[in-house]
């Protein structure tokens, strides 16, 4: 079982590398644009306020981030997270004018971020990719809800 979930995660890491460089273009392809507006829509349906803060786990190039940057004022911020070093780098370089964007690489299964600190969690996408991940230590609030797009 181990070393089946090994060779996933390397799969699964192969792809991305493979794709990083079209992956903006083939999302608006493959959804015929939709993924937009499912985004848009998640973000509005979180309505955050001014200075909050999200973790956006599995974050490829940064599309739930710089929505929530917008919909804060700019004023939130967002630690935004990948395991992919070449999604990390596209999102760095797309949206690198936006100061309150912090990029980090990891896993959803062991991330190590400041525990209360964040006040939404976001993983758009990347669900299937991941295993036993466990959000809760990181959220301020022990009020959540959870909507997901797999
Ligand atoms: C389909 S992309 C989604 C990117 C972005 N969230 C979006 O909605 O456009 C899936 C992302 O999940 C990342 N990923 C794969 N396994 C992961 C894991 N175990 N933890 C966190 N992210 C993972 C991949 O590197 C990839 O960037």
């Amino acid at each position: 079982m181990q070393q089946y979930l090994q060779n996933k995660k390397g799969l699964v890491q192969n792809v991305f590398t493979k794709v990083y460089d079209k992956y903006d273009l083939m999302n608006d392809f493959m959804s015929l644009g939709i993924h937009r507006l499912w985004k848009k829509n998640l973000i509005h349906w979180m309505a955050p306020s001014e200075r909050k803060k999200l973790i956006d786990m599995a974050c490829g190039t940064g599309d739930l981030g710089k929505l929530f940057l917008e919909n804060t004022n700019f004023t939130g911020k967002v630690l935004c997270v990948d395991p992919n070093s070449e999604m990390l780098k596209k999102g760095i370089k797309r949206l690198k004018k936006h100061k309150n964007l912090i990029w980090k690489k990891g896993y959803a299964e062991k991330v190590s971020a400041p525990s209360n600190y964040f006040d939404y969690y976001t993983i758009s996408f990347g669900l299937r990719n991941t295993k036993n991940i466990n959000v809760f230590r990181i959220f301020k609030s022990s009020k959540f809800s959870i909507k997901y797009v797999l």
